[in-house]
């Protein structure tokens, strides 16, 4: 059953090879001063950093900038950019990267006027924002996170060895965002098929909860079989626009809250990959990819009706004569061929951890309540071992 809801997504959005025509519409509505937050470089390696810099000063602002926004950002970082934004007095921070840049400048936004430590307020103690927000504008250039269209943020603090994501309200969601899918065609593949498995694993954990009839299960179906289909032709060719633009919109609404209406939500592959990244900051999408199988073969049994109807729905698997576990599994072995295919890391061992690090990887996972199954300290263990 749908339940009572309200729905509002309040960023407006420009999509395709003209997109940046959208900067030119936006601009116009903030003051002077825009703080300019980019990555490592990319940007500038791509010839995108000069043309917002050109449309910016066409449109008389003034331009500060805060480079260097890694990927996982963390805390030091977070702090750093708020001091910058003081300092600017910024009118709107400019994200222009991936989900790690517009995550970040989603935290200094909600940060500058903030007279607590946004650490603990945000992120540990998970209050909502009680201080005047900087508006955030988006220049998406790596797709999967959905951070262009939500309102998610997820910091990662080395010296607490954890990684939390806070989901802000509408008022924190960007107020609009560029999407033209030709400028992620310069991603790296790994980084290219790790955005991939992102948008599978968001679409997963809001399907794989409840087991009611229910209009977004049936929206999600849809979503994932147009990423399967498109993530292998974009493998085959990165360059296919088809493919890359339909991924690049599959994974605004994966996560925009629209496919959660109905649904209780999972979200503990997240938090068992959120705890890889705390300790080896390894590549978001694939430490999803790692821990994906075990727990999901873990959760199988308390799930088993729609992890049945995700294998013949999604991956075209024959019931006839076979039982529910049989389809099941035969659905769950189509995904892992998909991710082998894609060449995802299929195990936390190849992204930097070790048996040693268990005891903190256990400790950095948070626990959900909205999946099949809520887990135990044990399980959670058993879980990343299986996944070594
Ligand atoms: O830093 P630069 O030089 O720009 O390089 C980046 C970075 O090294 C590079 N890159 C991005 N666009 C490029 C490009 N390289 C060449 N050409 C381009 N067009 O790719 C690398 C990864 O970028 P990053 O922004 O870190 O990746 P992603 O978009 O996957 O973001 C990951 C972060 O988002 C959080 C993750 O936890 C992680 O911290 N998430 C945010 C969510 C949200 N807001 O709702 C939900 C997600 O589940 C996720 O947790
Ligand atoms: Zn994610």
């Amino acid at each position: 059953m749908l339940g009572n809801f309200t729905f509002c997504n309040p960023t407006k959005l420009y999509f395709g090879t003209d997109a940046m025509k959208g900067l030119d519409e936006e601009l116009p509505k903030y003051g002077k001063n825009v703080l300019l937050v980019y990555g490592g470089g990319s940007i500038k390696k791509s010839g995108l950093y000069d043309q917002v810099i050109k449309i910016l000063k066409a449109n008389g602002k003034e331009i500060f900038e805060d480079a260097g926004v890694m990927p996982n950002p963390t805390v030091k970082k977070l702090y750093e950019g708020v001091e910058r934004a003081r300092k600017a007095k910024a009118d709107l921070i400019l994200a222009v990267g991936g989900g790690s840049v517009c995550d970040y400048a989603k935290a200094v936004s909600v940060s500058v006027f903030c007279d607590e430590d946004p650490w603990e307020k945000y992120y540990l103690r998970f209050e909502e924002p009680s201080c005047k927000i900087v508006p955030v504008g988006c220049v998406l250039t790596m797709v999967g996170t959905g951070s262009e269209m939500n309102g998610g943020s997820v910091i990662t603090n080395h010296e607490q060895k954890l990684k939390i994501g806070h989901v802000f309200g509408e008022e924190v969601f960007p107020k609009f965002s560029v999407l033209n899918p030709e400028i992620t065609y310069t991603l790296p593949k790994y980084q290219m098929v790790a955005g991939f498995y992102d948008i599978m694993s968001h679409i997963l954990e809001q399907y794989f909860s409840g087991e009611d009839d229910n209009t977004s299960d049936y929206l999600m179906e849809g979503l994932m079989r147009s990423l399967i289909h498109s993530s292998l032709i974009a493998l085959k060719n990165p360059k296919d626009y088809e493919a890359r633009s339909n991924i690049m919109w599959t994974a605004t609404w994966a996560l925009n809250t629209l496919v959660a209406k109905g649904k209780t939500t999972d979200w503990e592959v997240h938090m068992l990959g959120q705890a890889v990244g705390a300790v080896t900051d390894a590549t978001h999408g694939m430490t999803l990819a790692a821990v994906s199988m075990p727990y999901y073969r873990h959760i199988l049994p308390y799930g088993l009706s729609n992890f049945k109807r995700f294998a013949v729905n999604v991956w075209n698997v024959d019931p006839t004569g076979k039982t529910d576990e049989a389809v099941a599994e035969e659905g769950l072995r189509a995904m892992e061929k998909w991710m082998k295919e894609l060449g995802l890391v299929m195990n936390i061992t190849d992204l930097g951890a070790k048996e040693d690090m268990l005891d903190d990887l256990v400790n950095a996972t948070l626990i959900m309540d909205g999946g099949y199954k809520v887990l135990n300290k044990e399980e959670i263990r058993d879980i990343f071992k299986a996944s070594f």
